[in-house]
């Protein structure tokens, strides 16, 4: 499908999602669910100290409490749960993240909300409770840490077998802010998401290698250790896999003054995880040296640009690889979150709406593409 063939099919899914309401049997599976969903009931109550392997230790005993029509949209014939969508949904304790969950628990799916903080998570999972989502569970999870990772990989391939929705939202922004400062500083949205404050910011941003290798660690390491976890469950999806990845408006190669590194980012025919990593390791080797401007880098939030100009990479590569998925990478807005010292403008209603557009294309929808907000756009 070529770009404008693809951009035609993203209209007509906005279109189609612009009346995207819960089913008739969401909302009766929702009521059915609400006062004793066999998920909840089954694994938010063991979330303390869960990584994961505890919930092996979840009874059969526990779905004997509900009635028999809503045991069986519950679980398999393997006598495991079933839900017609499952979805993961990194660093959703706040922000974009915990919108998108709700979102996607509104349109009825089941949603793994994950934090790398237990207690920040299981706070969200209750908030969304109290809403009557019942439908989302916590697991734990820090992309940064493999053993986190595989843990709720096991978790989904014990518990579910499959999963249908991966949505890599947790991020970091690589650098840290006087936040006073920068609030006196007054920048206009237009100058922040233009670049022309760049120079400005400088007095008030502070980054280090360490900031940098965290933010590189998360923003693309991290979503490629979930992504390569979650695979084989994502492959065992029935209603066809969805990866979304969260990116940013920075991550556009316009934005990128070295016209090489701009190539070899869109030469997507000889792209790969080794080539994106060696662009790493040049980065992080200039900005070790001082030498981030000669060597034709981004100078607004540079680890955070590059990260996610590199997560866009990632997601073409992962998107040719497995035609059968929809993968695609979204900037979600200038959303007011703790990400950006609250400076945005969105509401998170607003911010997770593509996320969500996303995470729900029907099957057939655009692969590889880059969206800004609900509107496919160049990379
Ligand atoms: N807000 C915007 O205007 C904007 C614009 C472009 C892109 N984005 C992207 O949108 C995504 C969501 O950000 P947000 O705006 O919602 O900001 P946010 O409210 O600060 O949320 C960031 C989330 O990422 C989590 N996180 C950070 N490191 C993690 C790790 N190692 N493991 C697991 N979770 C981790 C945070 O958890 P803790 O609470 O534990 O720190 C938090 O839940 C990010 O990828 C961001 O880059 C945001």
């Amino acid at each position: 499908m070529n770009y404008s063939e693809r951009k035609l099919l993203g209209s007509e899914i906005r279109s189609a999602l612009a009346f995207f309401q819960p089913s008739a049997a969401t909302i009766l599976r929702h009521s059915a669910i609400s006062s004793s969903h066999p998920l909840t009931g089954a694994f938010f109550g063991v979330r303390k100290g869960n990584r994961g392997l505890r919930s092996e230790k979840i009874p059969g005993a526990t779905f004997l409490g509900i009635t028999s029509s809503s045991r069986q949209q519950a679980m398999g014939s393997n006598e495991r749960p079933n839900p017609d969508r499952l979805a993961v949904v990194t660093g959703a304790n706040k922000g974009i993240g915990l919108e998108t969950a709700r979102q996607l628990a509104s349109h009825g799916v089941t949603v793994i909300l994950t934090a790398r903080d237990e207690k920040r998570g299981t706070d969200a999972v209750e908030s969304l409770h109290q809403v009557g989502f019942s439908n989302v569970v916590f697991h734990q999870l820090d992309v940064r840490d493999p053993a986190s990772v595989a843990s709720l990989a096991h978790f989904i391939q014990n518990q579910f077998g499959k999963l249908d929705i991966l949505v890599n939202n947790a991020g970091a922004s690589g650098v840290v802010v006087d936040v006073e400062g920068l609030k006196a500083l007054n920048i206009d949205p237009e100058s922040w998401l233009s670049g022309k404050a760049t120079n400005i910011v400088q007095a008030v941003i502070r980054q280090d290698n360490e900031d940098a290798v965290t933010c590189l660690d998360t923003n693309y390491y991290g979503v490629k250790r979930v992504t390569e976890a979650l695979l084989p469950v994502l492959m065992r999806s029935t209603s066809g896999a969805r990866i979304v990845n969260v990116s940013s408006l920075r991550s556009e190669l316009k934005r990128m003054p070295n016209e090489s590194i701009r190539n070899q980012l869109n030469d997507i025919d000889n792209l790969n995880e080794e080539k994106i990593e060696k662009l790493l390791d040049g980065f992080l080797e200039d900005l070790k040296n001082g030498t981030l401007e000669a060597g034709g880098w981004p100078m607004m939030l540079p680890s955070y640009s590059v990260s996610k100009t590199v997560l866009n990479a990632y997601t073409r590569v992962l998107a040719k690889r497995y035609p059968d998925m929809c993968i695609n990478c979204v900037h979600p807005g200038y959303v007011k979150t703790d990400i950006n010292w609250n400076t945005g403008v969105l509401a998170t209603e607003e911010g997770a709406k593509g996320p969500v557009m996303l995470a729900l294309l029907p099957n057939g929808g655009p692969s590889g593409c880059y969206f800004d907000q609900t509107t496919m756009a160049e990379y």
